[in-house]
């Protein structure tokens, strides 16, 4: 999973005004708490301009391509939460 934190001048939209570094932080830790590090070694990484400032902020998951925009720490957990659903085998 990539998450853009990229900072731009002036008053650009762009993804760090909106607290994207932070939501990686966050990111990082619910993945390894749900076992999606370990058991698929999920990546999460901060990257530059995804070319999607305008719908910012915003993460793309890999292999699929699945772009997703982002308001609050909560989006990110349920897009987590959806991966592990998906992929993770339940006892
Ligand atoms: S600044 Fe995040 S997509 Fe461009």
């Amino acid at each position: 999973m990539f998450i853009c934190t990229n900072q731009k001048a002036n008053d650009k939209p762009c993804c760090a005004k909106h607290n994207a570094s932070e939501m990686v932080e966050h990111a990082k830790s619910l993945a390894k708490s749900l076992g999606l590090t370990k058991e698929l070694k999920f990546r999460i990484s901060s990257s530059g301009c995804l070319g999607q400032c305008a719908v910012g902020p915003v993460l793309v998951v890999y292999p699929e391509g699945e772009w997703h925009s982002y308001k609050t720490k909560e989006d990110i957990e349920q897009i987590l939460l959806r991966i592990a659903d998906k992929t993770l085998i339940k006892d």
